[in-house]
């Protein structure tokens, strides 16, 4: 046995060699303590018999078994369905529909599958379940419920009723009389989701762990919980928005990133199928600083719009928010703007906003986040049919993004007849009844916004009439300080 003292910290899992008042890794005072150190694995201690070591081709690798849970963007996010055996994190604020999404997904299972489910509720009370599942429109009389939040009670209970699928609401919540900390301990969380996790592989039975999330966003208790589990699915959405998505960040049986998208009704999550036609829904108007793109986030394409507000800075800190993308991405696309094009913005504040609490990780964003803040900043409204999608470089080079044609395709779906993309992803021929504006560089995007924009309307306190279509130094905006 190593005889010097180890810690972790209790936040996030990690270990370091020296205690510590703040974790170098998560950023947590106070979490570091001390443990046990672990075993010396060199010479004592192994076994008579080594296991056996295997052949690829001597595994019957039947693939992984699948059973649709009925309900289509939750397949679609688990990577077509539900695996056999397979161990879920679902993470996500208080509140946005983690309870309401498993125990209709709990149900679609047994309505599919004719097999028996379980939820093992270890926060909310029998009460509280049963008249979430009569809101749903359930079926009472087959959905059974267990009340238990020690570990060793479900284990056993699970032993005896042999449910195919089980839900744990919520792991931290759950805890082991094996160990002595409080649950909701990080030692106590990670046991039990062990213990869960053997238990599915063991049995062949799936496993839907709740995890709640801290006010950073991330899991609360440790990394390690992510790295146990197969799948690792986040809900996303903003608090007033009826929008939810399921983002798969983690998957043994499927592609990452992949979104599921939801609405909160009176009758618990209904399915969006078709995400472009919800986020367009409501009457969009012809304003500056509004544009849509084509995203593309998983599998799927789909509209989403992209706002900006670019104001003239009031006050000594100058703010640049973005909501629903990369904050560094924004800072980027300015820096180029500023080097490339000459638009200077260090005096203005930033806003940009996907909407309906929509977020994207691709570079795909680029090209529609600087229309949109050209837009802003010019006070000039773009065409309502317009779409806009490219990655920018850092010389100012308009990148090729990935599935160009099928963005295209769902931007025509939708009657957009415009689109303003890279250069490398425009088919050699139109998508009929559409226009297309190719870009190579920053500078042919800036003039396919000059040839784009309408006409400025009265607008109080912009500058408009400084505004011309070919030269766009003449252009940066009001009040930008710079002509
Ligand atoms: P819940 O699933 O309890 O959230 P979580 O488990 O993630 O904490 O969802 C709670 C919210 O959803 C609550 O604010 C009420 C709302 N809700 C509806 O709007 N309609 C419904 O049918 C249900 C069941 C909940
Ligand atoms: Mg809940």
């Amino acid at each position: 046995m190593g005889s010097s003292p180890q810690y972790q910290c209790r936040e996030c899992g990690s270990s370091l060699a020296k205690w510590a008042g703040k974790c170098p890794d998560c950023d947590a005072w106070n979490s570091i303590h001390e443990i046990q150190p672990r075993p010396d694995w060199t010479g004592r201690g192994r076994r008579e018999q080594a296991p056996e070591v295997l052949r690829l081709d001597q595994v019957q690798a039947s693939g992984a078994p699948r059973v649709a849970l009925g309900m289509a963007e939750l397949d679609r996010v688990l990577g077509g369905g539900l695996v056999r055996g397979s161990v879920i994190l679902i993470g996500g604020a208080p509140g946005i529909g983690k309870s309401t999404l498993l125990m209709q997904a709990l149900a679609g299972f047994q309505h599919v599958a004719g097999q028996a489910g379980l939820y093992v509720s270890a926060e909310e009370s029998a009460e509280q379940i049963t008249l979430r599942a009569e809101r749903l429109g359930l079926p009472l009389d087959t959905l059974r419920l267990l009340g238990e939040s020690c570990l060793e009670g479900i284990l056993s209970a699970l032993e005896q009723e042999r449910p195919a699928v089980v839900v744990i609401d919520s792991i931290q919540t759950v805890y082991t009389g094996q160990l002595d900390s409080a649950p909701g301990a990080v030692a106590q969380v990670r046991e039990c989701a062990a213990c869960l996790t053997h238990y599915a592989k063991q049995r062949g039975a799936s496993i839907f762990l709740v995890g709640h999330v801290t006010k950073e966003g991330t899991l609360a208790g440790p990394r390690v919980l992510e790295h146990m589990v197969d799948t690792v699915l986040y809900f996303e959405g903003e608090g007033d928005s009826r929008f939810r998505m399921v983002r798969t960040v983690k998957n043994r049986f499927g592609a990452v990133n992949e979104l599921g998208f939801f609405a909160m009704s009176d009758q618990g999550l209904r399915e969006v199928s078709n995400p472009s036609a919800i986020f367009l829904a409501r009457g969009r108007q012809t304003v500056p600083g509004s544009v849509v793109m084509v995203a593309r986030e998983g599998t799927r394409p789909f509209l989403v719009e992209v706002q900006a507000l670019v104001d003239r800075c009031q006050h000594s800190a100058v703010r640049r928010v973005v909501l629903g993308g990369d904050a560094n991405r924004l800072a980027m696309l300015l820096a180029v703007l500023h080097r490339h094009a000459d638009v200077a913005t260090a005096d203005q504040e930033i806003y940009v906003n996907v909407v309906a609490g929509v977020r994207i990780t691709e570079t795909a964003i680029d090209l529609a986040m600087l229309f949109a803040i050209l837009s802003s900043l010019r006070a000039v409204a773009l065409p309502r049919e317009l779409v806009v999608f490219g990655e920018v470089g850092l010389s100012g080079e308009v990148r090729p993004v990935q599935n160009g044609p099928e963005r295209l395709h769902e931007a025509g779906r939708h009657g957009f007849t415009q689109a303003v993309l890279p250069a490398a992803n425009a088919p050699r021929q139109a998508p009929e009844g559409m226009v297309l504006h190719p870009v190579r560089t920053l500078d042919e995007a800036m003039q396919a916004f000059d040839s784009l924009f309408l006409d400025p309307g009265p607008r109080p306190g912009a500058a408009a009439a400084g505004l011309s279509r070919v030269g766009r130094s003449t252009a940066t905006g009001p009040g930008s300080g710079r002509a």
